[in-house]
């Protein structure tokens, strides 16, 4: 039995990621453990400025050395991506994992026609002929959805509507059948209905290819839409971790009720009042004490001794589900007890 048997695909251990600027040291991530399985989708979420991103990046390998301090571990599939060379993250980049971003355009160039830079990044990986990368880029291009493939193939980005370069980058990052793929709040700028298509389609495709996919938003609607299981991140870090019933059903930190309350009711009546967390995100550079959430938290005074201010509360996660705060169980049966009564009718 080798232990990678045993090893979830992806694993992250205690993930530090701190950025030297001029005004000083910026926490962006700071002590984030979680896992993956294969064929799983784990939806991240949280506010702006919450560390998602950077999480996504120093998985991918796509951060700037010389200011970046990282710490902790990074297992994909058994191997550890933090001490792995340039050389071969970028051989895994593309190939067992690849990423999606919000915005199409920045990712492709303006001066290759699609066709081509999907069936380069192929190429890239498979060594295969250009015949063969252009047939595979116009089988790829149908898989998601585009109308003519064999025509639009040579069509440069801007002659593409912005859904459907979302659904040519998607394709460029399935073309080597990716085992992890990474999707940073990848329909945030589409409209509605488009963003919806796009969902299905990644569905569809994980469906097909076995694909772990994080797929991040600032949004807990999407999340409903496509997770398996959610980490909530504040401030650099998880404040609460399960799968998708237990998290948006019955929330166990404060700062998950309150994004909660102050999107529409999920699964409950629709003309219930919304209730905007007061304040903002923290800095990172000077993160409160104790715990993150605390100048915001409603529910502070219910701790004894002040120790939401002056101790960081542990995160436990038992069989998956978990979170970080100081007020007992029984205490948040009672103080969230409004927010299953009114919102799950
Ligand atoms: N290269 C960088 N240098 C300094 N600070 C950074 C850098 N990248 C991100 N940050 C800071 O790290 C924090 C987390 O950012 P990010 O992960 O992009 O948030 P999110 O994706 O959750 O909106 C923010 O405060 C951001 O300003
Ligand atoms: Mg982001």
């Amino acid at each position: 039995m080798t232990s990678t048997d045993q090893q979830p695909f992806l694993s992250i251990k205690d993930l530090k990621v701190h950025f030297s600027t001029e005004d000083g040291v910026v926490k962006a991530v700071d002590g984030l453990s979680f896992d993956l399985a294969k064929g799983q989708t784990l939806g991240i979420v949280g506010e702006s400025g919450s560390g998602k991103s950077v999480t996504n990046l120093t998985i991918l390998g796509l951060h700037d050395p010389a200011r970046t301090s990282i710490e902790g571990e990074i297992l994909l599939d058994g191997q550890e991506l933090l001490t792995a060379s340039e050389r071969e993250l970028e051989r895994l980049r593309g190939n067992k994992m690849s990423m999606i971003f919000q915005d199409a355009l920045a990712s492709l160039s303006p001066y290759h026609t699609i066709g081509t830079q999907i069936a380069e990044t192929y190429r890239k990986h498979t060594g295969c002929s250009k015949t063969e990368a252009r047939k595979r880029a116009i089988e790829m291009l149908r898989r998601v959805g585009i109308p003519q493939p064999d025509m639009r193939v040579d069509d440069y980005p801007h002659q593409f509507s912005g859904g459907m370069r979302q659904r040519a980058m998607i394709a460029m990052a399935l073309v080597c059948d990716p085992e992890l793929l990474i999707a940073d709040e990848p329909t945030t700028a589409l409209d509605v209905t488009v963003q919806a298509q796009i969902m299905d389609l990644l569905k569809d495709l994980q469906q097909e290819f076995g694909t772990a996919i994080i797929f991040i938003t600032h949004d807990l609607g999407v999340i409903a839409d496509i997770a398996d299981d959610v980490l909530v991140m504040y401030g650099g870090r998880c404040v609460e971790r399960g799968t998708k019933e237990e998290v948006l059903r019955d929330p166990q930190h404060p700062y998950t009720l309150g994004l909660l309350n102050s999107m529409p009711s999920l699964y409950g009546p629709v003309d219930v009042p919304l209730t905007p967390i007061p304040g903002a995100p923290p800095s990172l550079l000077n993160p409160p004490t104790g715990c993150r959430f605390h100048p915001r938290c409603a529910f502070t005074e219910k701790v004894s001794g002040g120790k939401c201010s002056s101790e960081s509360p542990l995160l436990e996660i038992v069989d998956g589900r978990g979170s970080a705060c100081h007020l007992t169980a029984e205490q948040k049966q009672e103080l969230f007890a409004d927010f299953a009564a009114t919102r799950h009718n």
